[in-house]
């Protein structure tokens, strides 16, 4: 019998995580990822696809670790001995990064140098040839340069978060260059789902209506209305990132729709949708505001299409749809048990 392909997954408790964990588990991957230790769970995302450690047939392992705790990722790496790695751990709000900026670039930026040298290292010493994933962002193009943007595009960041991002996605490129390793940078514009976190906007809309709908909320609080995003579904993005690894030679690719909307056309979506208008729910508030904004991202995937054959399935309407939907039912669902946390 021959031995399953082994990948290690930072950040595997988050929506894209576990996208591609289920992605991985069904091409019948071995499936490490890691946790962060919580005082609550952490898992429900994963909860469906966990298995017991005492079968012998199980396929999918947790690790306690944490990015910012080099030396259990390295102890991580050796017990597992993966062939492909993928780096999805982050503090990913951009909101959030302002006000903690030092986490957030120990995290993401120095998280990745981290995960870098423990992989040289490993590589080096066992002669297993590591092909590592890193989970960039469109975010990097900050202010704009150029639409619409693409691999050559350059970056403006505009957050922390951004900021830590480029660095990630530098050096990445730096150990491919001077290391021989084989590592690519996804730059995924936005993606989302019903798993989607909710204090992002799109779930923030689609759970708002769904709670509106059950009467459970009158006023839906935001901020900047204006700002443009191109917005994708995050199963797709996810078998873009294994694809990258399954190349001959590793590259950076922008993974995108090539279509851009603001928040005002996701609300005018969202709402009609359940027959209601968001000008009657939507209220301002400055809270939301970002010290620097990113006013306009859409993503030219020439490159991934051309070279991966990769390309969205979800259009724009359809993503809207599928979220608002799911979230009224995840609603009616947790009436039926009685949680009592409304
Ligand atoms: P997410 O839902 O926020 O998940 C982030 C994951 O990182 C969670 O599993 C989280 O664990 C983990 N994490 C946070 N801090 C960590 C730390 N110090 N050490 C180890 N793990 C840590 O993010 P996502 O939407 O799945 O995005 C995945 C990656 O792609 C992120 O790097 C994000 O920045 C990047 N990205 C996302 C998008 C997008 O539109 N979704 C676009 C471009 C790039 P907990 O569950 O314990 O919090
Ligand atoms: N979160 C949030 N909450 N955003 C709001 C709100 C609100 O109440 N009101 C307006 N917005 C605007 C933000 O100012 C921003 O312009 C836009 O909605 C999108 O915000 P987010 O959904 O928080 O996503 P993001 O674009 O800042 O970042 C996401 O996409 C990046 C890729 O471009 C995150 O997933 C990042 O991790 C990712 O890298």
């Amino acid at each position: 019998m021959t031995e399953k392909k082994r990948a290690l997954i930072t950040g595997i408790t988050g929506q894209d995580g576990s996208y591609l964990s289920e992605f991985l588990l069904d091409k019948d991957y071995e499936v490490h990822g890691i946790i962060r230790r919580s005082s609550s769970f952490n898992t429900n995302r994963i909860d469906h696809i966990y298995q017991d450690p005492h079968n012998p047939h199980v396929s999918l392992f947790l690790h306690y670790g944490d990015l910012t705790d080099g030396t259990t990722i390295r102890r991580i790496l050796e017990e597992v001995r993966p062939v492909e790695i993928y780096n999805l751990g982050a503090q990913s709000h951009v909101r959030v990064s302002f006000d903690s900026p030092e986490y957030t670039v120990d995290t993401v930026a120095m998280g990745a140098l981290r995960l870098l040298e423990a992989i040289r290292d490993y590589q080096y010493r066992t002669g297993i040839e590591v092909r590592f994933y890193q989970a960039g962002s469109s975010e990097m193009f900050g202010k704009v340069q150029e639409v619409p943007q693409k691999e050559t595009t350059p970056f403006y960041p505009r957050s922390p978060y951004s900021c830590a991002k480029v660095y990630a996605h530098w050096q990445t490129l730096n150990y491919r260059e001077s290391y021989n390793l084989f590592a690519c940078n996804g730059i995924l514009f936005n993606h989302e789902s019903p798993r989607r976190g909710e204090t992002f906007v799109t779930r923030k809309i689609t759970r708002a209506v769904a709670r509106i709908v059950a009467g459970k909320q009158k006023k839906l609080y935001l901020g900047n209305l204006d700002s443009k995003r191109d917005w994708g579904y995050a199963k797709d993005y996810v078998r873009a990132m294994w694809m990258m690894l399954q190349q001959e030679q590793p590259d950076d690719y922008v993974i995108a729709t090539n279509e851009t909307h603001s928040i005002k056309e996701f609300l005018e979506i969202a709402f009609t949708h359940v027959n209601l208008n968001w000008q009657d729910y939507v209220e301002f508030d400055p809270r939301y505001l970002r010290p620097a904004e990113v006013d306009l991202l859409i993503g030219d995937c020439t490159k991934a299409k051309e070279k991966l054959g990769w390309q969205p399935s979800v259009t724009f309407t359809e993503l809207v749809h599928l979220m608002v939907d799911s979230d009224i039912k995840a609603l009616e669902k947790s009436n039926m048990v009685g949680s009592g946390f409304d």
